[in-house]
């Protein structure tokens, strides 16, 4: 998708569809059930307004966030259609919002045959952060995961353009850092959408290798030998099981102005099937589980935004990539492993599979230098059940750490929760023949998970990012297709440039 800025009258613009936003400045939440909608265009220019003008005085809109209109020949105007978006109300409208809503529009004009799009930026919010705001919704709104079907279409929008006001090349470097941040997030949700038969270790592996190679990015893939040579006995104990070969993917990003330290550890889970192993998953929903490696595919992404925008920090981005499978190799419930760092496990369920690989991956990362971590993994079945599909699970073990991810996650607009870390809970891991044990029982499974890899991060500052509920859309949404989401890409990539901030 090409972006470009045009500092143009909307009126003046020639294009497929012009998209204007439309606010209720009254706020259904705070008036009686059947106050009627006061509708008003997000926008002063005086002819989009005259050309919406009889749709909205209709009476037929209800003003409901992400409603669309679509208007053919609208008068006044040189666009061939005028589609008006539906913001929700005034008060509660934001950059959250509207990246949602350009997602919208994108969807709502490219299943129609629709391939460019000009949108007015709103009025009201800071126009920097609007076509930030609007390139990043576009671009998620323009992936579709159909791949493999026969009637698949490509329906896409090729050219976006977006109406404002102000200082063009400021515009345009918004538009550029947000067109490489959405191109980042739908490259990871093309590895997530791949099914495990064509997305391997090895495959996942390639994939990044060739990433860093076109970003310029260091990049070192290791097989079985070197995760024995390295005592990884918790990764091995996963990958031991299958026929696939493990990768560990090492990605670093060390641009030559960034001082020593920090060094920042981006450490994914990125198990390409996960069975459950000897603790085998019931059928019922497994094939759900090619989506296990979403957070290593998420760390992929992240470097290569990271590569493209050149913040001035260190980064290296881990991924443990592994099949999670039954066979005659594989371990078993009572097994136990000795971690990297030297802690022994003891293996209660071989489901459990996502803390045993982070837990070197993790150590690993601080052998490499890293000084402060961030771990992204579909890791618990628990966080989806403390959470929901809306929000992710986050954990820190450092309350400024986790402040400054916080706000990197607002700006992104990703909905995450905090979940906590208390000592109490770390009874439930407690073994009596090793260290710990990898699950801890069916309370606070989310926590217990997290409790457990804080074991590996120990005293350095670090965030742990359960995206189990979170890295598969289960049904599609107006702004954006059911499938792979790219989670927290955004909200990593904030948080690496708050360190060069
Ligand atoms: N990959 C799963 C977690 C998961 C569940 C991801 C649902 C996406 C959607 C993880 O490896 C797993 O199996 N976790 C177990 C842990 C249990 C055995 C302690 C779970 O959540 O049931
Ligand atoms: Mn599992
Ligand atoms: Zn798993």
């Amino acid at each position: 998708m090409k972006t470009t800025i045009a500092l143009t009258t909307p009126a003046q613009l020639e294009t497929e569809a012009l998209v204007a936003v439309v606010l209720n400045q009254v706020d259904p939440a705070e008036k009686s059930k059947d106050a009627k909608p006061h509708l008003k265009l997000a926008t002063d220019d005086s002819s989009v307004q005259s050309a919406g003008a009889d749709l909205l005085a209709s009476g037929e809109l209800t003003g409901k966030l992400f409603e669309t209109n679509l208007l053919h020949n609208p008068a006044g105007l040189k666009a061939k259609r005028l589609l008006l978006v539906s913001g929700g109300p005034t008060k509660k409208f934001s950059c959250y919002e509207l990246r949602r809503i350009a997602g919208t529009a994108v969807r709502a004009l490219k299943s129609r045959g629709i391939r460019s799009l000009a949108f007015i930026a709103p009025a009201g919010i800071p126009g920097e952060q609007a076509v930030h705001a609007i390139v990043e919704g576009a671009l998620v709104g323009n992936f579709d995961p159909d791949y493999y079907r026969s009637d698949r279409k490509d329906q896409k929008i090729d050219e976006l353009t977006i109406i404002d006001s102000g200082n063009k090349s400021a515009l345009e470097k918004a538009a550029n850092e947000a067109q490489i941040i959405g191109d980042s997030q739908n490259f990871t949700r093309d590895l997530v959408n791949e099914p495990s038969n064509r997305m391997t270790p090895t495959i996942l592996a390639e994939r990044a290798k060739k990433m860093c190679q076109e970003v310029g990015l260091k990049c070192e893939v290791y097989g079985a030998d070197k995760i024995k040579e390295l005592k990884m006995g918790a990764f091995w104990s996963v990958a031991q099981g299958s026929d696939e070969p493990p990768a560990l993917i090492v990605m670093k990003y060390e641009p030559a102005v960034a001082s020593e330290k920090p060094v920042l550890g981006l450490v994914g889970k990125g198990i390409t099937f996960d069975t459950g192993g000897i603790s085998i998953k019931p059928a019922d929903g497994m094939e759900k589980m090619k989506y296990d490696m979403a957070g290593g595919a998420t760390m992929v992404g992240a470097m290569r935004a990271i590569a493209l925008l050149k913040p001035k920090v260190r980064v290296i981005g881990i991924v443990c990539a592994t099949e999670n499978m039954p066979s005659g190799h594989a371990q078993k419930p009572g097994d136990v492993q000795i971690a990297m760092s030297g802690k022994s496990i003891e293996i209660i369920n071989t489901d459990a599979e996502g803390r045993l690989v982070l837990a070197d991956g993790l150590h690993y990362a601080k052998q490499l230098g890293a000084t402060h971590l961030v771990d992204a993994a579909t890791l618990t079945g628990a966080v989806v059940v403390a959470l929901g599909y809306a929000n992710a699970g986050v954990f820190a073990n450092d309350d400024a750490m986790y402040q400054r991810f916080h706000k990197a996650n607002e700006e992104a607009g990703e909905k995450m929760w905090r979940l906590p870390l208390d000592d109490e809970y770390k009874e439930q891991i407690r073994s009596t023949i090793a260290d710990i044990m990898n699950t801890g029982g069916r309370w606070g499974g989310a926590i217990t998970a997290a409790m457990f890899l804080q074991e590996f991060a120990e005293e350095t500052p670090w965030i742990h990012l359960d995206i189990a509920g979170t890295a598969w859309v289960e049904e599609q949404k107006p702004w954006i297709a059911k499938g792979p989401s790219g989670i927290a890409l955004r909200s990593l990539v904030e948080f690496v440039r708050s360190f060069a901030k």
